[in-house]
């Protein structure tokens, strides 16, 4: 990792309420003990209060995918199916989602999909700041333990959120970015697509950019 990455991780621990750190002595290279230890800690944290949006919660909708992936897929937050289902991208945004990944010749099942906060906002708002540094430790532990090697951002909101930017959607997704070192992606989250099919012919480029960077590194 870079030192900038070291201090952007550093800065949204230290800005996420994280006093200590501890850090493993080495990785965790093998996919089941990768496994076994997501779904640990997703239990774990099923009940977790950390934010008022704990108090919307039928489900946590942790993530899921496989836990060896080179590639994750990050969200902005759950909705109405999501919370009734515990899974993420189940609804409408979900199966456009799908195509979406059909389309470049990718299966859901061949990378992690998770979001920034892990409960779902009232009536869909976009998660505050303070729910998405609160449940930042949980995403920043999934990377740390998957090490993808290319991230994938659906949305101005989680663009935001992991980049610390305020600018646009078009300027994220006009350059390439790095969180925690990683090289990351941005494009439009479905649920934008549905309501602006129009964004649909960009949101292709954006995939196919991805999808040559995909190929030659996973
Ligand atoms: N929108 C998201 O950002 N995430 C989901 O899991 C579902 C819809
Ligand atoms: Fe905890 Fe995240 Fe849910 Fe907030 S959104 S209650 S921090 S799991």
């Amino acid at each position: 990792m870079s030192r900038r990455a070291l201090l952007q991780y550093l800065e949204l621990l230290k800005q996420s309420g994280v006093q200590q750190l501890f850090l493993p002595a080495t990785a965790l290279p093998d996919p089941a003990e990768k496994k076994a230890t997501l779904a640990r800690l997703a239990q774990s944290y099923s009940n977790c209060q950390k934010c008022p949006l704990a108090a919307g919660r039928i489900n946590l909708v942790y993530g899921e995918g496989n836990p060896d992936a080179c590639t994750m897929l990050i969200g902005e937050g759950p909705g109405d199916n999501e919370n009734k289902t515990g899974h993420p991208f189940v609804g409408p945004a979900g199966q456009l989602l799908d195509k979406m990944l059909a389309a470049i010749q990718i299966n859901r099942a061949d990378i992690y999909i998770t979001n920034i906060v892990k409960c779902r906002p009232p009536q869909n708002r976009n998660p505050m700041s303070e729910e998405r540094l609160a449940c930042m430790p949980y995403l920043i532990e999934q990377i740390q333990i998957i090490q993808p090697q290319i991230l994938l951002i659906m949305g101005l909101v989680a663009a935001q959120s992991l980049l610390g930017t305020t600018a646009s959607l078009s300027w994220h997704r006009q350059k390439q970015h790095e969180f925690l070192g990683i090289p990351a992606f941005v494009t439009y989250h479905p649920a934008a697509l549905l309501r602006n099919p129009h964004w649909k012919r960009p949101a292709w480029d954006d995939l196919q950019a991805f999808q040559k960077y995909y190929q030659q590194l996973c």
